[in-house]
C-alpha cells in the first residue's frame, strides 16, 4: 500500500471490487453497442483511471477523446458553475458517444455536459459513471451505466482528489477529518 495510510479513514471500495465492476459494465457495455463504432469521452482529470481500464475491459474497438471541465474550486462543494478547459478533437456529429466518469456528484457538471454535447448532435449519448451520490444529486440524470451508488461522504482514490492529491490510490477510500479539518 502507498505511504498515505494516515490520511484515510477507510477504503469504501476496493481495487478488486472495482474490476469485477468494470468488466460487469464493460460486459454490457460491448452487447448495447455490438456493431456500432463506439466514442468515448473521459472527463479529465478524474476519469483517467475509469477510462484506462473499462477500456481495457471492453472486448470491441473504440476510439477515445477526452474534455476537461472544471466545476470545483479548491474546495469540495461542487459550484455548478462550469469552464471547459479542453475541449474534444472528435466532432460527434452522427456519433455513438459514451461519456465516462468518475463520480456524478451534485449531477452538476454532467447536466450542464450533456445538455453542451447533445446541442452538437451526436448519434447516441449516453452516459457511464463508477460512483453516483443518490443523496447529493440536485439534478435528476438518466445515467445508464452506473458501478456504484455510494453514501454522501467525500470520498479520494482511483481518479478522485482532495485538492488534487490521492488521484493515485488504487482504491476509493475516505478521508480522515484530520486532512480536511486542520
Ligand atoms: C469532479 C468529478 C466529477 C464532478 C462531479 O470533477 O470528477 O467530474 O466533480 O461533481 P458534480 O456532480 O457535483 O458536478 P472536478 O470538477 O473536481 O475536476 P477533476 O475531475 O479534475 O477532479
Ligand atoms: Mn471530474
Ligand atoms: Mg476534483
Amino acid at each position: 500500500e502507498k505511504d498515505m495510510g494516515t490520511d484515510l479513514e477507510k477504503v469504501l471500495i476496493t481495487k478488486e471490487e472495482i474490476d469485477a465492476k468494470l468488466a460487469e459494465l464493460a460486459a454490457r457495455i460491448d452487447r448495447d453497442y455490438a456493431g456500432k463504432d463506439l466514442l468515448i469521452v473521459g472527463v479529465l482529470k478524474g476519469a483517467v483511471m475509469v477510462m484506462a481500464d473499462l477500456a481495457r475491459a471492453l472486448g470491441s474497438h473504440v476510439t477515445m477523446d477526452w474534455m476537461a471541465v472544471s466545476s470545483y474550486g479548491a474546495g469540495t462543494k461542487s459550484s455548478g458553475v462550469v469552464r471547459i478547459l479542453k475541449d474534444l478533437d472528435t466532432d460527434i456529429a452522427g456519433r455513438d458517444v459514451l461519456i465516462v466518469e468518475d463520480i456524478i456528484d451534485s449531477g452538476l457538471t454532467l447536466s450542464w455536459l450533456l445538455s453542451n454535447l447533445r446541442s452538437r448532435r451526436p448519434a447516441s449519448l449516453n452516459v457511464c459513471t463508477l460512483l453516483r451520490k443518490p443523496e447529493a444529486a440536485k439534478v435528476d440524470i438518466d445515467v445508464a451505466y452506473v458501478g456504484f451508488d455510494i453514501p454522501n461522504e467525500f470520498v479520494v482514490g482511483y481518479g478522485l482528489d482532495f485538492a488534487e492529491k490521492y488521484r493515485n490510490l488504487p482504491f476509493v477510500g475516505t478521508l480522515a477529518p484530520h486532512v480536511y479539518g486542520g
